[in-house]
């Protein structure tokens, strides 16, 4: 691995303990306006001191982000399609290597649905993308986003998330199901989970705990943060877990936690 991808890496994975809060808030270049993320920046801003690496769509960096913070980016350069479309996350790639580079990303994400009619279409999407980013040292994270009628259990996230390895990604992003060690332990990169649909707090934290545990080196995470009751305390609390080893009860307080 060259000198540019293990220093990009670093700035996305915290060397000093190897784990990562991601802050995604992507959502917009499938689902438009995403309840939480109407003024982007106003939810953002806040959410930065206590995110590692924030995932998010070139417009929403250009139009909503100041080129001064100092957090990595992972750029968003998989999309087409919408929730309102007839084939959902049938991806292609929306945004150049050249564009990434511009935009001075760590990382790239691209969605990968492995099992559905398209699969190989985005398979080879993120392969393509993956042979233009090595040729500049930026890591690809895979999204093994999962089809309608695909089974969410380990079985499938292993097999999902060990073919976006195999074929040339250097994280992956997928879903925590029970058993996630199995998960974790077929796949030779690191993995981050994704939160998934908005749950209680104290769910959303004992399934980051349950994830770490597992052997997750982090949180790709959105709608558990960006749509909570509280989102900077959400953010401190799942920071908590990822980086201070807290138990879902001690990071559950750090959500309660009233402001001094
Ligand atoms: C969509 C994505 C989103 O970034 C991902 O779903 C993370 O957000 P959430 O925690 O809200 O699920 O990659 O494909």
């Amino acid at each position: 691995m060259d000198w540019g991808m293990k220093n990009r890496l670093s700035r996305i994975i915290k060397p000093k303990d190897g784990r990562t809060v991601m802050l995604a808030v992507d959502h917009g270049y499938f689902m438009g306006p995403t309840s939480g993320l109407e003024q982007l920046n106003c939810m953002v801003n806040p959410l930065l001191p206590y995110t590692d690496t924030l995932m998010l769509t070139r417009g929403a960096l250009r139009d909503y982000i100041n080129p001064t913070i100092d957090v990595p980016i992972v750029l968003r350069v998989s999309g087409g399609t919408s929730i309102i479309g007839p084939r959902l996350l049938h991806e292609g790639t929306v945004v150049s290597i050249e564009d990434a580079i511009r935009l001075n990303a760590s990382g790239v994400a691209y969605s990968i649905l492995v099992g559905a009619e398209f699969e190989r279409d985005t398979i080879l999407g993120m392969t393509q993308y993956i042979d233009e980013a090595e040729r500049y040292g930026i890591p690809v994270l895979a999204v093994t986003a999962v089809g309608k009628d695909m089974k969410r259990d380990a079985r499938y996230m292993s097999l999902a998330s060990r073919i976006a390895a195999e074929l040339g990604a250097h994280i992956v992003k997928t879903y925590y199901v029970p058993e996630f060690e199995k998960v974790v332990e077929s796949c030779p990169v690191p993995v981050v989970i994704a939160g998934g649909k908005k749950q209680p707090e104290e769910e959303a934290l004992q399934m980051a705990y349950d994830a770490i545990q597992a052997g997750a080196i982090g949180v790709d995470m959105g709608r558990n943060i960006f749509q909570s009751t509280n989102p900077v305390n959400m953010i401190k609390a799942v920071n908590a877990i990822v980086h201070k080893n807290a138990t879902p009860k001690e990071a559950y307080q750090v959500f309660k936690a009233k402001k001094k």
